[in-house]
């Protein structure tokens, strides 16, 4: 075909044309604008990219939870670059930063204790945000049309407005009363989000504005012009502490994801300040060490009518007991302390920790250390387009709804991201997570983060594409989303093989060393089960929000794709007709 067009077309004209087959393109949204928003584009022969940054905007709007551009985010990619004969793996770091004037007990009393809820709500709790200055970057280096058009979509949805679905409604519910007491700022979230009603229109006039302003002039007017300037007067006006020099300084960082094989793939993941990609790193890793102990077990337990999906969650809790026992201790972010990721994932270090774990009984937690020798809101989103690139990407204001701060004539909420850094060592954040030196405040720090934006590589070709929001419960969902969906040899023992559905709906389990012995489950855990754990000691919790995991998976070349039946999400795969090329 490219012959016949070439020898058709001949001296006349300076480049080639051909034809490319038609391919497949799947995504998994976390909601069903954003998956309209997204399947448009790449419709429209745009790349993952294209409809990352498409739909990451519109989130901001129709997902106001989470989806945002007063937060920040992690990026992985997969991605052809322009010049480059063979798609790669990338890693776009646009997590917030503390500001300038952050210090280590800013948010300790004279007494040193920590101030409840100061690094939680209100103007102070909020980092410098990332996102705009990302889903820029990202477009910069990889996108293919107009920045301009991409943002369309969300302006629309902001001045006409979108339909609001119950879940938000009832988020927004739950919000409003969770964050009434919580500090003396007389916060604006009511006059903004008070009033939405399911079923109803939502418009949102100031943010179109900002959308625009955007549209026009890129992140420059987010960090050096007008809506640089909304913030700061925000800032000001309420004891915040982000200033002009903090936007205009703020920059995104590529960073080296991490990488690691297991079971016969390459697994590609967040790098610190997030924990995500060490801590699935060690997961899987010890996984596979302790499988063929567990297949034992497994058998054992089966001939004595004894409950396997209890061993299955008493293994794991085992396993992170460990991984989190890291976490505290050692990372934070690489730009400012030493972090130890080669000897974390180590297969020695592993092999070590691996031994330790008990597949008959609870080690005490107590006695659980870091290893080595010396010392409720976000969003993911996952696409691939019919080149085979991919974007998996979770972003996040922290908690539902952010800071509870919108600013003022910019129209959109400010994260509490400051949270996630350790406000005293031992003292946990809200999502029960501890840390020390690694995680403590230094101004234009990091804070550390379990947003586990993953890909799976299968030899050169992307297998599938993963994340969640879920505060710490990010690393032990998508480990276990890849367990279901990966490791046959466990789950025909239990369930047969899984599609990519199953695997996200099926039950999830989580632990993270404290509370001492605790796990927290989904709704689906049978009272068979949860018998079989508290007889063991476990002390159980029913947690509805282990995550919203939207995920991508290539089953031979067919995708599939899913959405988390406990979210909102939108999932699906669809061909995109041939396409003529043109090469110079
Ligand atoms: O970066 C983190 O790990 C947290 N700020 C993520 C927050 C989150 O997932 C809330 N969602 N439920």
């Amino acid at each position: 075909m490219r012959f016949y067009l070439y020898a058709l077309l001949g001296g006349l004209l300076s480049f080639q044309l051909s034809i490319v087959h038609a391919g497949q393109a799947a995504l998994a949204m976390p909601d069903s604008y954003s998956a309209e928003a997204v399947e448009k584009v790449l419709r429209s022969g745009g790349n993952a990219v294209d409809a990352a940054v498409a739909g990451g905007f519109v989130l901001a709007v129709t997902y106001p939870e989470a989806g945002n551009l007063g937060g920040g985010g992690f990026m992985t990619l997969f991605m052809q670059e322009q010049n480059r004969s063979a798609a790669q793996a990338y890693f776009l770091d646009y997590r917030e930063t503390a500001p300038g004037s952050a210090s280590r007990d800013m948010y300790l009393d004279g007494k040193g204790e920590v101030i409840p809820f100061a690094s939680l709500v209100g103007a102070k709790a909020s980092g410098v945000p990332g996102t705009v200055m990302g889903l820029w970057q990202a477009h910069r280096r990889f996108g293919k049309l107009s920045w301009k058009q991409l943002l369309q979509p969300a302006i629309d949805l902001a001045q006409n407005g979108f339909i609001v679905d119950p879940a938000l409604q009832e988020h927004s519910l739950w919000y409003q009363s969770w964050v009434a007491d919580k500090s003396d700022e007389e916060l604006n979230f009511d006059h903004y989000f008070g009033n939405l009603q399911s079923g109803e229109r939502f418009r949102q006039p100031e943010l179109a504005q900002t959308l625009r302003r955007i549209a026009e002039s890129g992140a420059d007017d987010f960090y050096r012009g007008r809506t640089a300037e909304l913030i700061v007067q925000s800032m000001r006006a309420r004891n915040g502490l982000i200033d002009s020099k903090d936007l205009a300084g703020y920059q995104v960082k590529w960073r080296q994801p991490i990488r690691f094989d297991w079971n016969g793939y390459q697994v590609i993941s967040a790098p610190p300040p997030s924990s995500g990609g060490i801590a699935l790193g060690q997961l899987l890793q010890m996984y596979s060490i302790l499988k063929p102990q567990y297949l034992k077990a497994q058998e054992t337990a089966r001939r004595n009518l004894q409950d396997l999906v209890a061993l299955k969650t008493h293994f794991f809790a085992e396993m992170e007991k460990r991984v989190y026992a890291d976490r505290a201790e050692y990372l934070g972010d690489s730009d400012f302390v030493a972090v130890p990721v080669k000897s974390l994932l180590s297969s020695a270090y592993l092999q070590k920790r691996a031994a330790e774990v008990n597949l008959q009984k609870i080690s005490d937690s107590e006695a659980v250390k870091p290893g080595l020798a010396e010392s409720p809101e976000t969003t993911h989103f996952s696409i691939v387009d019919s080149d085979g690139n991919a974007v998996s990407n979770t972003y996040t204001l922290n908690m539902p709804f952010g800071n509870g701060v919108v600013i003022e004539g910019g129209g959109f909420l400010m994260n509490d991201e400051m949270d996630d850094f350790s406000t005293k060592p031992g003292v946990a954040n809200v999502f029960g997570v501890t840390g020390g030196h690694a995680n403590e405040i230094v101004p234009g720090k990091r804070m550390l983060s379990s947003m586990s934006p993953t890909l799976v590589l299968d030899g050169e070709r992307v297998k599938a594409v993963v994340g969640t929001p879920g505060g710490s419960s990010i690393i032990t969902s998508v480990f276990q989303v890849l367990v279901n969906s990966l490791d046959s040899a466990v789950t025909k023992e239990m369930d047969g093989e899984m599609s990519a559905q199953q695997a996200v709906d099926a039950l999830r389990v989580h632990h993270q060393l404290w509370p001492k012995d605790r796990i927290d489950y989904h709704p689906e855990l049978s009272p068979q089960t949860e018998a079989a754990l508290k007889a063991k000691g476990y002390k159980l919790r029913l947690n509805n929000y282990l995550g919203d995991v939207q995920f991508l998976l290539r089953k031979d070349d067919e995708w599939q794709a899913a959405s988390d039946y406990r979210g909102r999400g939108q999932a699906k795969v669809f061909t995109l007709p041939a396409k003529v090329q043109t090469e110079n």
